[in-house]
């Protein structure tokens, strides 16, 4: 079963509570909140007050992106905000093992990212640690960005890498109802969505097609 995540990005603060229940009301699995410190990427974007005002309309649970270059110091607190799955960048400062055995002691999801000129290999030594692997399929920054073909033979090579696993493979960036079924067809069960939803006049009808159903 596929599941789709609305990436918040571009949702308008001044309305949040709306914004947060209509994709709730709609049936979303997941929201996505993607944090940017502005370093590791070059914008800066969220907080854990944006994730903790999320939280308090919240009715699925929260994918939390951490585009930061030293997230370790960072992460109790993305947790004590509201945080179900937390995900981290394997191209970081810090040490990944602890950041990601941080987050297993905290007691949510781990997830670790992979930038796409980054290769699979390079999350093959935390395999046994992640819930999520987080492929990126544009460059991390910015929402509304192309979708980039050339990762579909990574996303095929993660989900090899995981047979046997129950790790979610997420891919996030482009993702719309021409890319979705390049995806689900190269192993991806999650997708995060940003532009794409927010620019459906129907967000039920645009959920659906996301999924691959009619
Ligand atoms: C990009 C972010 C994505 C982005 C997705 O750095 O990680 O989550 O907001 O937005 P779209 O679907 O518009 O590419
Ligand atoms: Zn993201």
């Amino acid at each position: 079963m596929v599941k789709v995540a609305a990436s918040l990005l571009t949702a308008d603060a001044s309305r949040l509570e709306w914004e947060v229940r209509r994709f709730c009301d709609a049936g979303i699995d997941l929201l996505h909140i993607d944090i940017m410190d502005g370093v590791f990427v070059p914008n800066k974007a969220g907080s854990p007050e944006w994730v903790a005002d999320i939280k308090r309309y919240a009715t699925v649970p929260l994918d939390v992106h951490l585009m930061i270059e030293k997230p370790k110091n960072l992460i109790p607190s993305f947790i004590e905000a509201g945080a179900d799955r937390l995900t981290v960048h394997c191209e970081i400062k810090d040490n990944v093992q602890e950041c990601l055995s941080k987050i297993k002691d905290l007691g949510v999801k781990t997830g670790l990212s992979l930038n796409p000129k980054t290769t699979a290999d390079k999350i093959l030594p935390f395999r046994d640690m992640m819930d999520v692997a987080l492929v990126m399929t544009v460059e991390p920054g910015f929402g509304g960005q192309p979708f980039m073909k050339e990762v579909l033979p990574k996303i095929s090579e993660i989900k090899n890498m995981f047979s046997g696993y129950s790790t979610d493979i997420e891919v996030d960036g482009g993702i719309n109802d021409q890319t979705a079924p390049l995806c689900i067809k190269a192993g991806a069960n999650v997708l995060v969505s940003g532009n794409y939803l927010f620019r459906s006049p129907d967000l039920k009808k645009a959920l659906s097609a996301l999924r691959g159903q009619k």
